[in-house]
């Protein structure tokens, strides 16, 4: 039993003091969604914003409380600038931003269709700094993330971490809420024999991901020369911590039904952390065309096409869309 804290680590890493108030705002924020999201049922919150509990009442969506709890907590941060978040349209200023401020973004609560299921869910996060006085630009590349990190609400909570350098997962204390170190240096494994994407959708894409999955599905007699596993949780943050746990690819792609949006997940609170996550833990992530991290933002609601895991699977899927002669997505 481990009794290194999150904020010995924190502590240890000698950050700005700042960004420490900051991370430690967050994961408060998340022992609140984690709270709020199990006693969903007797609030009556885990069905539509717009539905009418028994009692006549407007329910919130737990989407909206969660966002509420970060926006609430989060806004103690003394230097705190701005909130990017996926529940709302524009971006939330808190100040005037000056040179070194930080800007949040997050996903309050992803996979939220897993709710109503009593499946896992998580909340995603992502730290940038404001570059000089006054400048109210929030859409810059990946790469400049200073930290990254999600909150896995599953059979116990979870916080993971990467400060640049290191993934590093702390499991939240049940009785003292502290969330304790247990997943130390977590890593990827380079190869693997799982893959995850939403295969009702085959119908939709390219001829690259196709061959991709088709090779998988065939097994030993295929030419991988060995059997595959499938997993489909429909909840990223589940996903990519099974993939941080024992390896694997998952896969949201632009497909010719979502290619108009640009794809499904979202840029800036959801391909960004998790890369920046997935490749500090010696994985790659990739839109099929380059690293998801070089990417320079057109709107903070981007989406965009999603393929990160094992480094050896990442970059076959990029080699064949590299060597495809169709003009793919
Ligand atoms: O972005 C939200 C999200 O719920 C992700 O967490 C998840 O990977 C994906 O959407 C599930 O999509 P689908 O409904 O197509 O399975």
């Amino acid at each position: 039993m481990t009794n290194i804290t999150l904020r010995s680590h924190l502590t240890e890493a000698a950050l700005d003091p700042n960004l420490v108030y900051l991370i430690e705002d967050i994961a408060s924020s998340c022992r609140v969604v984690a709270n709020t999201v199990r006693n969903g049922a007797f609030e009556d919150n885990l069905g539509s914003a717009d539905a009418i509990n028994v009692q006549g009442e407007t329910q919130k969506t737990l989407d909206i409380l969660a966002n509420d709890v970060f926006e609430r907590i989060c806004a103690n941060s003394p230097r705190l600038a701005a909130l990017v978040s996926e529940e709302v349209e524009d971006v939330t200023w808190l100040k005037n931003p000056k040179a070194g401020d930080y800007l949040l973004y997050f996903d309050p609560l992803d996979g939220s269709s897993n709710l109503d299921v009593n499946l896992s869910v998580g909340s995603i996060f992502a730290i940038m700094q404001v570059q000089s006085d006054g400048d109210r630009e929030v859409l810059h590349k990946g790469q400049r993330q200073l930290c990254a990190g999600y909150a896995l609400y599953g059979p116990s909570t979870m916080f993971v971490l990467t400060l640049g350098g290191q993934v590093t997962g702390f499991t939240c204390q049940h009785g003292t809420g502290d969330f304790l170190l247990t997943h130390p240096n977590m890593k990827v494994p380079t190869e693997t024999s799982e893959f995850a994407i939403n295969t009702s959708r085959y119908q939709y894409w390219d001829a690259s991901v196709r061959r991709y999955v088709d090779e998988c599905v065939q097994g030993q007699a295929g030419p991988r020369g060995r059997a595959f596993n499938m997993r489909w949780t429909a909840s990223m943050v589940a996903e990519i911590h099974r993939i941080l746990t024992r390896g694997g690819i998952f896969l949201y792609p632009s497909d010719s039904n979502n290619q108009s949006a640009g794809g499904r997940l979202r840029l800036m609170y959801e391909a960004n952390p998790m890369a920046m996550i997935i490749e500090q833990a010696g994985g790659a992530a990739s839109t099929g065309h380059g690293p998801i991290l070089d990417l320079k933002p057109t709107g903070p609601h981007q989406r965009v096409s999603v393929i990160l895991g094992s480094r050896a699977e990442v970059e076959r899927l990029v080699t064949y869309y590299q060597t495809s002669n169709s003009a793919e997505l």
